[in-house]
């Protein structure tokens, strides 16, 4: 394993030049948590203000709010902004309502471990102050949902450093879905894109549009292209040829959970990609923080694949159905790479080489 030591101040400015940064935070009275509404992206940067249950349950679901750590990160902000609006209450009516809401929100996506990881934390503040007032335990919750946001905003910086320093002036790369600023804080596989721009290194990047929902073409195009990046969006069905015209010297992707013998679930068609480069000779990290590492899921076979809805395929394009109401649709959001297809997997802790199931395990006991 190898990591490197950065001073994450500087890295934080140079970031901070770059990046979008403001994709999710906590209004000032606390009773709502603010979002970029990542559905209307590219076309129009709105901020939707979430103020109960359904509407957070449905921000997730429908991916106004998504990515791995920003679903965590925002978890932990809504799961509070609820109980603020419960803190009159005794502590059993208070709790009662705080498991309905916790398990709600927990079920509105399957598939990214930082959701269940982040209400976790949440539940357990709850329970480890039992005996304290109500209303104590709601500010707890409060410096948790904080301590959640500002502990991502540390691993972002330091996956940053850690994914550049595999990276030289020049390379071109290729990346699939969005892991950005919109999807984490400062980004986890895009991030060291943005922070080689900030730096004045010259990174080729290669974005899979990502179908079905063109998270790529949407989210990571806007991020990069703003941040004055030079990207070039191809539909992913190109990936193919740009790895054979020798333009691809690495591939960085993303990751929703991570298995403890390195077989990673990401967005759809993650996997292709990983299975092409292995054709072609190009490595392939899997960037991530450790809170997207579970240690309880033995392999990919255990990762739960959420499948989505077939209009997403058949009827949300050029405003007419792309193929007959009957035909069938399968859409699963995830895919999982084999981890022997992974080169190795960046986390702020440092980079992850094979054998995974023995270094992940390092990773945590060190
Ligand atoms: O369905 P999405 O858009 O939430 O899927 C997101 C991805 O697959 C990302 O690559 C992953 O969450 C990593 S985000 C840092």
């Amino acid at each position: 394993m190898s990591n490197i030591q950065v001073s994450l101040s500087k890295t934080k400015a140079e970031m901070e030049s770059v990046a979008i940064t403001d994709n999710i935070r906590l209004a000032e009275d606390d009773q709502s948590v603010i979002i970029i509404d990542q559905v209307r992206l590219p076309n129009e940067l709105v901020y939707k203000s979430i103020d109960n249950l359904e509407d957070a349950y449905q921000a997730i679901k429908k991916l106004e709010v998504r990515g791995a750590p920003a679903i965590g990160i925002f978890a932990g902000y809504a799961i509070y902004m609820l109980s603020k609006k419960d803190e009159e209450k005794d502590f059993a009516s208070f709790y009662e309502s705080f498991i309905r809401n916790k398990d709600y929100l927990n079920a509105s996506r399957p598939t990214a471990v930082n959701l269940s990881w982040a209400l976790k934390r949440m539940d357990k503040i709850v329970n480890d102050n039992q005996d304290k007032p109500v209303k104590e335990i709601v500010k707890l919750l409060k410096q948790e949902a904080i301590a959640i946001h500002n502990e991502d905003i540390e691993m972002c910086l330091k996956i940053c450093e850690n994914g550049l320093s595999l990276l030289k002036d020049g390379d071109g790369v290729l990346t699939h879905c969005n892991a950005g600023p919109l999807a984490t804080s400062f980004g986890t596989a895009q991030g060291p894109f943005l922070l080689a721009k900030a730096r004045g290194m010259n990174i080729h990047v290669y974005a899979d549009e990502t179908r079905p929902l063109l998270q790529g073409a949407r989210l990571t195009s806007y991020e990069l292209q703003k941040a004055g990046v030079d990207v070039t969006l191809i539909c992913d069905n190109m990936a193919s040829i740009v790895m054979k015209n020798g333009w691809i010297n690495a591939c960085f992707v993303g990751c929703d959970r991570i298995a403890a013998n390195g077989d990673t679930a990401n967005k759809i068609g993650t996997s292709g990609v990983a299975i092409l480069a292995k054709h072609y000779g190009i490595p392939v990290y899997s960037l991530g923080p450790s809170s997207t590492i579970d240690m309880n899921c033995p392999d990919g076979d255990h990762i739960h694949i959420e499948l989505r809805d077939p209009d997403e395929i058949k009827n949300m394009w050029y405003a007419k159905p792309m193929a007959l109401p009957e035909v069938k649709c399968y859409n699963p959001s995830f895919d999982v790479t084999d981890h022997e297809l992974l080169t190795g997997i960046v986390t702020e802790k440092g980079i992850v080489y094979p054998p995974f199931d023995v270094n992940l395990k390092k990773l945590f006991n060190e």
